[in-house]
C-alpha cells in the first residue's frame, strides 16, 4: 500500500517504459552524464573537478561515484523505486565526519561529547527494498544547486537536518554567514565557490503563533495560533527560493488555543472554560493547509517544494517529561515496528494535505515532492541523543531528548533522499527537455 502512495505522489501511474522509448532514454542516459555536473560548461570554467580529484576524502570518493553513475542510470528501475520503503544495513564506512572536523554541529545534539558510550548507530546506511540509495556525494550535490537557494522553514527537526548537511558538505567547503538578522532563528549560509545559499525559518506551527502563557497546563507553554493566518517572518522571505523544506510535528503536542478569523475555535488540552478540545489533530492539518496555501499563493515563487514527513520520536516507559527514555543501540528491522497511533495520525494528515495541495500546485506548474523520512526513521530508535545532549547535572527542558537526532547519525541519510530526488529533477527535466524539442 505504501509503495502504491508514494508511486502514485511521484510519479503517476505510468510507467516509464510508456513514456518514452529506447532511444530517448539513451540520450537521457548520456545527457545525464554531464548534467548530473550540471551544464558543461562548468567542467571547463570551474575548479570544482580539480577540487574534486586533490580531495583527500575518504570513500566513498567522487571517481567511485560518479563510475557507478552510468550503469545505475541506464535503467529506470532508479526511479520507479520507492527509495522511501527499506532497512538499515551496516556501513562500515561511516559516518563522514565527526564532531572535530564539523563545527556546525548544535550542543544538543553533539553527543559524543556528553559521553554517549556507544558509537554503532553512527554506522548504518538505508537500503532501499527495491533498489539502492548512493551515500551523499556533496561533490554532486553542489553542482545541482549550483546559484540555487534552499529554505528550511519549520522546528529544531529542520535545523537539524541543516546542520547535518553542512557536515556532510564541509569536505568540499564551509559556507559563509549571510544572516540578514542576528536572531538564530533565521540563519543564512551561502556557499562561496558554488554561490548556493541555505536558509533556516524558524516557525514550529507554520502559520502565525503567539507564546499566551509560558507554562500553561502542563508547564510547557501555552501558544495561541492563528490557523488561517501566514506566519509573515518565513512567508515574506521564501518566494525567490528554488526549494522549500517544510516540516512540523513536535510542537503540536504542547496545549495551543486554535484561531480562525481572529475567533477562537477551539484547542488543544487548553485547559479553558468554554473551549471546546479539538485535539493537536486539528491544528497540525490547518497549520499544514495554510503553509501550502501561503506558498501556492505566491506570486513570483517558481520553486520546488518538499514536504519533509514527520519524524517519530522514541520515547519508551513513559512519556517525556515522565521519565521516558530512548536507550536502545540498533535500528529496528521493518517487521519489528510499526507506524500507530498519533505518529500514524500526524503522517495521514500531512499526506492527505500535501496531496490537495500538490493537485492545485499542479495547475499552476509549480512541484511539490514529498521527502517521506517517516518509515526510515521509525526504525531509528538509536538515533536520538537520549541524556547525552547536555552534562548530566544540567537542568534542561528535554532531558531525554527522543526527537532530535545525534550528528553524525540516521538524519544524515535525509541528504542522501534529498540528493537523489534532485537528481530525479534532473532526470525529469531533461526529459522534457527532449519531448519539447
Ligand atoms: C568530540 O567528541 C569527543 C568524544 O568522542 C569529546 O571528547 C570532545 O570533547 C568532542 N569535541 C567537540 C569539539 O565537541
Ligand atoms: C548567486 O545566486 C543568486 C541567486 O541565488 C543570484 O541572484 C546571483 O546573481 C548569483 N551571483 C552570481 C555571482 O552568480
Ligand atoms: C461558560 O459557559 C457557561 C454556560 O454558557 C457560562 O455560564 C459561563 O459564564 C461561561 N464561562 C466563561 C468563562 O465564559
Ligand atoms: C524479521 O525479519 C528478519 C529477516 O528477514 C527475520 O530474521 C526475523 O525473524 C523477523 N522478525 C520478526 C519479528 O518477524
Ligand atoms: C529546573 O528548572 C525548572 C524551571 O526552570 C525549575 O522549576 C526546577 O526547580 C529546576 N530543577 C533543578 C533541580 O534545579
Amino acid at each position: 500500500m505504501k509503495f502504491q502512495q508514494h508511486s502514485e505522489l511521484l510519479f503517476g501511474n505510468i510507467s516509464l517504459k510508456q513514456l518514452i522509448p529506447k532511444v530517448t532514454l539513451l540520450a537521457i542516459f548520456v545527457i545525464l552524464i554531464f548534467t548530473l555536473t550540471p551544464l558543461s560548461y562548468h567542467l571547463y570554467g570551474n575548479s570544482s573537478l580539480l577540487k574534486i580529484k586533490e580531495s583527500k576524502n575518504p570513500a566513498p570518493s567522487i571517481h567511485d561515484h560518479l563510475n557507478n553513475e552510468p550503469a545505475r542510470l541506464s535503467s529506470t528501475s532508479e526511479e520507479k523505486c520507492d527509495i522511501f520503503n527499506g532497512e538499515w544495513v551496516p556501513n562500515p564506512k561511516a559516518p563522514y565526519y565527526t564532531n572535530t572536523t564539523c563545527w556546525a554541529i548544535h550542543e544538543h545534539q553533539n553527543c559524543m561529547k556528553y559521553g554517549r558510550p556507544d558509537s554503532e548507530f553512527m554506522k548504518w546506511r538505508w537500503k532501499p527494498n527495491d533498489c539502492d540509495l548512493p551515500i551523499f556525494n556533496p561533490f554532486q550535490f553542489l553542482e545541482i544547486v549550483r546559484g540555487k537557494t534552499m529554505a528550511f522553514v519549520g522546528d529544531s527537526v529542520g535545523r537539524n537536518q541543516m546542520q547535518s548537511m553542512m557536515c556532510l558538505l564541509s569536505r568540499v567547503e564551509w559556507p559563509i554567514d549571510t544572516s540578514y538578522t542576528t536572531d538564530e532563528h533565521f540563519k543564512r549560509w551561502t556557499y562561496p565557490s558554488y554561490n548556493f545559499t541555505m536558509a533556516f525559518f524558524w516557525t514550529p506551527h507554520l502559520v502565525r503563533a503567539q507564546l499566551a502563557d509560558a507554562n500553561g497546563p502542563t508547564q510547557t507553554g501555552l501558544f495561541n495560533l492563528y490557523l488561517d493566518e501566514f506566519d509573515e517572518k518565513w512567508t515574506t522571505q521564501v518566494e525567490d527560493f528554488d526549494y522549500i523544506i517544510l516540516n512540523g510535528g513536535h510542537w503540536f503536542f504542547r496545549p495551543m488555543v486554535f484561531y480562525e478569523k481572529q475567533k477562537i475555535v477551539g484547542c488543544h488540552y487548553c485547559q479553558l472554560e468554554n473551549v471546546t478540545d479539538l485535539t493537536k489533530f486539528y491544528g497540525y492539518r490547518k497549520a499544514f493547509r495554510t503553509a501550502f496555501k501561503v506558498i501556492n499563493s505566491l506570486t513570483k515563487f517558481k520553486g520546488v517544494t518538499f514536504l519533509r514527513t514527520f519524524a517519530p520520536s522514541h520515547f519508551e516507559n513513559g512519556i517525556w517529561n515522565q521519565g521516558g527514555d530512548c536507550v536502545r543501540t540498533k535500528p529496528f528491522r521493518s517487521n519489528q515496528t510499526q507506524l500507530e497511533g498519533i505518529d500514524l495520525e500526524l503522517y495521514m494528515i500531512q499526506l492527505e494535505e500535501f496531496k490537495t495541495a500538490e493537485k492545485e500546485a499542479k495547475m499552476k506548474g509549480l512541484k511539490f515532492r514529498l521527502l517521506d523520512t517517516t518509515q526510515a526513521m521509525l526504525l531509528r530508535p538509536d538515533g536520538h541523543p537520549s541524556r547525552y545532549g547536555h552534562w548530566p547535572h544540567e537542568n534542561v527542558t528535554l532531558y531525554n531528548d527522543c526527537v532530535h537526532w545525534c550528528l553524525p547519525g540516521p538524519i544524515d541519510t535525509w541528504s542522501d533522499f534529498l540528493l537523489h530526488m534532485l537528481k530525479m529533477e534532473v532526470i525529469r527535466s531533461e526529459r522534457i527537455h527532449l519531448k519539447t524539442n
